[in-house]
């Protein structure tokens, strides 16, 4: 896809690319210019890092996992949790090192961190030493950026842009060349009161269904088994184009492209999970059955104080008609614990809700106050220790879960996507089925990308060891 934008100079991306690539034919240490782009956080940033790094190539650079040789250094943060954040300070703070040897390379952070206010003045004021700093809703400006600070030395920041286009025709270089994310929307307009996500990330924009569907078609032609399409909330996709195209008529319209492959989405808000979406999932070809729908809590007091606009009853009635329609259905789900005020009588009741539904897997997170939130202002009852004392309970419910349901899993056959050799054990390599549950098998690793059936012989926790079904 060719873009047709143009900045204020009359100046295309393609032509940004030629002029960063001459400058840095002088800059560059190694034959050929050297771009080292680390990603924080979740699937929205690995593909924005997915474009920003297709941009990098189309101006002639190649890519390195080693800090020390590269001539641009980017990271793209995350500001979801204080962890995070944390983490993406002390290795900024280590570049400076790296910069102290080599002057000459340039140093560029971007992502949800840079859309906050005291963090983009913490770096202006105590990290001299990097030169760019975007945010997330000027990605098509990087070229124009990067050849600016390339060319006057400037140090350049840009960011809290609101402007509601949504600009297609970046070049992207992916990750992987079979399993792939795919973008619908940006930003959220959800506010939840813990969530720093809609202050960063902008409002709601979704992307033309042609565009999406085109995209898949490309992906799907050039051999990608496994596409994620890509949103905060996908369920609420389309509210704001023209003819109001819903999630689901989307997804049945990707659904019609010939080819094996699966279509997964993340994430889906309970509030916004209509049986239309279940009735497509359940009917179509393509689509995994596999649900990813964060409850965060199981307290409808705990869920109000979230702003999460669902209760505990209307989640466990879309489960319920979810697995009536859908028998073998994965689900997974996120879970804050100790968001303020929570008491472990509403904590009970996220646990029973676990138990009630029986996920395969969660992502769980101990609450983390986020400057500029409702909740960040709201009383707490709990301690830390007691916070990290339901932590641990949480883990150790959901462990005998996982393991039960991969138990149940013994016997089956399998569809798997081989996706890679494993780390540690000679011979074996590891697929995913369409729940996303893990499968470890020995086989040749010329399979790696293509679809197996596996026979599950054993159940290992959340792992599933099987053998590969010869045709
Ligand atoms: N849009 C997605 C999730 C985005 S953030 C959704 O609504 O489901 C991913 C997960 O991080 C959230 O589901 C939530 O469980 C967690 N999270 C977000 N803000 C948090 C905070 N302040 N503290 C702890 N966990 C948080
Ligand atoms: Fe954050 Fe809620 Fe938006 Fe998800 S839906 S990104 S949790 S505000
Ligand atoms: Fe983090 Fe931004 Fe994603 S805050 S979780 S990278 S949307």
């Amino acid at each position: 896809m060719k873009s047709k934008y143009t900045d204020f100079q009359n100046i295309t991306q393609e032509e940004y690319f030629n002029l960063i690539a001459e400058l840095m034919a002088v800059r560059k240490r190694a034959d050929v210019p050297l771009a080292y782009v680390r990603t924080y956080g979740c699937q929205q940033n690995v593909a924005d890092s997915e474009r920003i790094k297709g941009m990098l190539y189309e101006s002639g650079f190649s890519f390195t996992e080693n800090v020390e040789e590269a001539d641009f250094i980017l990271f793209n943060t995350c500001a979801v949790r204080e962890h995070a954040e944390d983490r993406v300070f002390g290795n900024v703070g280590a570049l400076k090192n790296i910069k102290r040897k080599h002057p000459s390379v340039m140093i560029a952070l971007c992502g949800c961190m840079m859309e906050q206010e005291h963090v983009a003045q913490r770096i202006h004021d105590s990290f001299p030493f990097v030169s760019l700093v975007f945010g997330t809703n000027c990605l098509h400006e990087f070229p124009r950026l990067l050849y600016n600070t390339l060319l006057y030395g400037k140090r350049t920041f840009l960011r809290g842009n609101t402007d509601e286009n949504v600009y297609e025709g970046i070049p992207i270089k992916r990750d992987g060349n079979f399993k792939g994310f795919l973008p619908i929307m940006y930003g959220c307009d959800n506010f939840c009161s813990y969530c720093i996500v809609p202050y960063v990330r902008g409002r709601e924009k979704s992307r033309r269904p042609e565009v999406v569907i085109e995209e898949a078609r490309e992906m799907i032609a050039s051999g990608y088994k496994d596409i994620c399409l890509l949103g905060q909330n996908v369920n609420s996709y389309g509210k704001g184009l023209e003819d109001k195209p819903n999630f689901s008529q989307l997804l049945k319209e990707i659904d019609k492209i010939e080819g094996d492959y699966w279509l997964r989405f993340m994430t889906s808000h309970p509030k916004d999970c209509t049986k239309e979406l279940i009735d497509t999932i359940a009917e179509s070809k393509h689509i995994s059955h596999h649900l990813h729908l964060p409850f965060q809590s199981g307290s409808n007091r705990i869920l109000e104080k979230m702003n999460r606009r669902y209760t505990r009853e209307k989640y466990l009635d879309i489960i319920k008609y979810a697995k009536e329609r859908i028998p073998d259905l994965s689900l997974t789900s996120d879970i804050i614990v100790g968001f303020p005020g929570e008491t472990y009588e509403d904590f009970q009741q996220t646990l029973e809700l676990i138990r009630e539904v029986e996920f395969t897997s969660l992502f769980t997170f101990i609450y983390s106050r986020r400057k500029g939130t409702p909740a960040a202002d709201m009383p707490d009852v709990a301690t830390d220790e007691e916070k990290s004392k339901w932590f641990q309970e949480l883990l150790k419910v959901q462990e005998e879960i996982a393991a039960k349901r991969c138990a149940d899993m013994v016997g089956s056959v399998q569809k798997v996507l081989v996706e890679e050799k494993s780390s540690n054990k000679e011979g074996i390599l590891n697929g995913r089925t369409s729940g996303n549950i893990i499968v470890e098998f020995a086989a040749d690793e010329s399979i790696i990308g293509t679809f197996q059936n596996i026979k599950i012989t054993k159940a290992r926790n959340w792992i599933l060891n099987g053998e590969l079904v010869k045709e």
